[in-house]
């Protein structure tokens, strides 16, 4: 207060703008932007400001999506497919969202990086990091949320298996997984709920979030180097310099971002079919390392990992502060960096190995298609049946992906009369390849 009344009186300030007469806005403005920094402005403190870029950017362009997003099952996946092909700059602001979503899960992921590297979580930081844990969820959950609402096949199956999940927890599973579908069943209560969460719920609860961080940044201030005595010997106020990296950052991660939604279009597949249950179910990528980790869970031992897994993570985040002593130097805490670095090379191992698998599974798609037509062209037809089609003479193939190996296929193709003596198949005359091929597409024959 003492500044503002020093300021008022100031005949020495010779000229104020229009509106600093009105609004006295000087003050707050030397407020704002003179925050001293520890240590001096770094590339390193982009984060949390390209974080915070982001969510506005969210915010922004979610409010236009919301013109013409209609959020019911029968007019969900209409009214994106309109915003994507109809609206002026209806796929360039559906891109923005899209990809800006990828951006700021990135950016707070980095954000939490350097903070856990920093320590920069230590006493007298730990309201700041337990809120900023707390944002941390609410920025997953809006991409759990907006994962459902264009009403798409990867939306529908994605959500499908979230929810599955969350119906494995210990008994209240059930019932919280009935809350979030609102019913037994995924349909238009979902939809309906998940829309409120994202547009109202979540909105309301991120904003005081951020508000309460920033609030509490701005009364602890920022930590700066861990290095105690770097922090000590310099100070430099938050304006310039750190506002300039902060918007060359913000304008270069932007720009990315544009450069994506107007070049990509973001993704949309089939509408959802409840029925259509043998659709491969994908999460956002920001999922994936945990989709992937689940695949090596033993089924009874999964609801251990979908439940376990998540309330160790939640448990440890919010536990941080308060472990270890207060030396915040990377080499006075092997533990906090060992942990850190373990994690984030099985998060980054899980995800390329998912990548890797789907791949896999793509090219074998390939495969087994070549296959059928091989299968044409060889007659196979002739003297086998496929779901009712073809001839009588060999056995059903429908299900024969259910009782023969690739071995055995092999083998059975090159000499039938060696595997099944006095068999009546002719032999197989074809290259490697096409066997190859004509076995992947047999062998995707199952129940
Ligand atoms: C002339 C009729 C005839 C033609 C053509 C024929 N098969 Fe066969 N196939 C048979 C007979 C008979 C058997 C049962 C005896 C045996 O297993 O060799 C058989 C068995 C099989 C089996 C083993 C089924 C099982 O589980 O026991 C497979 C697989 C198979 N055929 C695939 C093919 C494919 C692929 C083609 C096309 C390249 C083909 N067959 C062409 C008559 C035919």
């Amino acid at each position: 207060m003492a500044d503002e009344r020093e300021h008022n009186a100031g005949a020495a300030v010779p000229r104020r703008g229009w509106l600093d007469e009105r609004l006295n806005l000087a003050p707050l403005l030397r407020r704002l932007l003179e925050e001293p920094i520890p240590g001096g402005a770094s590339w390193i403190y982009i984060f949390g400001s390209v974080t915070l870029f982001f969510f506005v950017n969210q915010a922004l362009t979610g409010m236009f999506l919301a013109l013409y997003y209609a959020p019911a099952p029968e007019s969900a996946y209409a009214s994106v497919r309109f915003i994507q092909e109809s609206v002026a700059l209806g796929s360039f602001v559906r891109g923005l969202h899209h990809w800006g979503a990828s951006a700021m899960m990135v950016a707070i992921g980095l954000h939490i990086l350097q903070t856990y590297l920093y320590g920069a979580y230590k006493p007298p930081r730990e309201p700041m990091w337990t809120i900023g844990v707390v944002l941390l969820f609410l920025t997953l959950a809006f991409g759990f949320t907006g994962y459902l609402l264009p009403w798409d096949q990867r939306a529908y199956w994605a959500t499908q298996v979230g929810v599955n999940m969350i119906g494995t927890v210990p008994v209240v599973g059930e019932t919280l997984a009935r809350v979030v579908r609102g019913g037994d069943v995924m349909g238009a209560l979902t939809l309906s709920r998940f829309f409120a969460v994202h547009v109202l719920f979540l909105p309301a609860a991120i904003v005081l979030g951020i508000a309460l961080h920033l609030f509490i940044l701005r009364r602890v201030g920022p930590a700066g180097p861990f290095d105690e005595e770097r922090a000590r010997a310099r100070r430099e106020p938050f304006y310039p310099r750190q506002v300039f990296m902060d918007a060359v950052a913000i304008l270069v991660v932007f720009l990315a971002v544009v450069g994506l939604a107007s070049s990509l279009p973001s993704p949309l597949a089939d509408p959802a079919d409840p029925s259509a249950s043998s659709f491969v179910p994908k999460p956002e990528w920001y999922f994936l390392f945990f989709y992937q980790l689940l695949k090596y869970v033993p089924g009874r031992w999964e609801s251990l990992a979908t439940v376990g897994f998540p309330v160790v993570v939640i448990v440890f985040l919010f536990a941080l502060p308060f472990l270890g002593k207060r030396g915040r130097r990377p080499a006075q805490r092997p533990v906090a960096i060992g942990a850190g670095l373990l994690f984030l090379t099985a998060v980054f191992f899980l995800i390329a190995e998912s990548i890797r698998q789907d791949r896999l599974l793509a090219a074998g798609d390939q495969r087994a298609e070549r296959g059928k037509a091989i299968y044409q062209q060889l007659g196979c037809v002739g003297c086998h049946r496929i779901h009712g089609m073809g001839g009588a003479v060999g056995p059903d193939l429908s299900y024969v992906g259910d009782a023969r190996d690739r071995d055995w296929l092999i083998r059975h193709f090159r000499d039938p009369q060696a595997v099944v003596p006095g068999s009546v198949m002719p032999r197989i005359n074809a290259p490697d390849e096409d066997l190859d091929a004509l076995t992947a597409y047999l062998l995707t024959l199952k129940k």
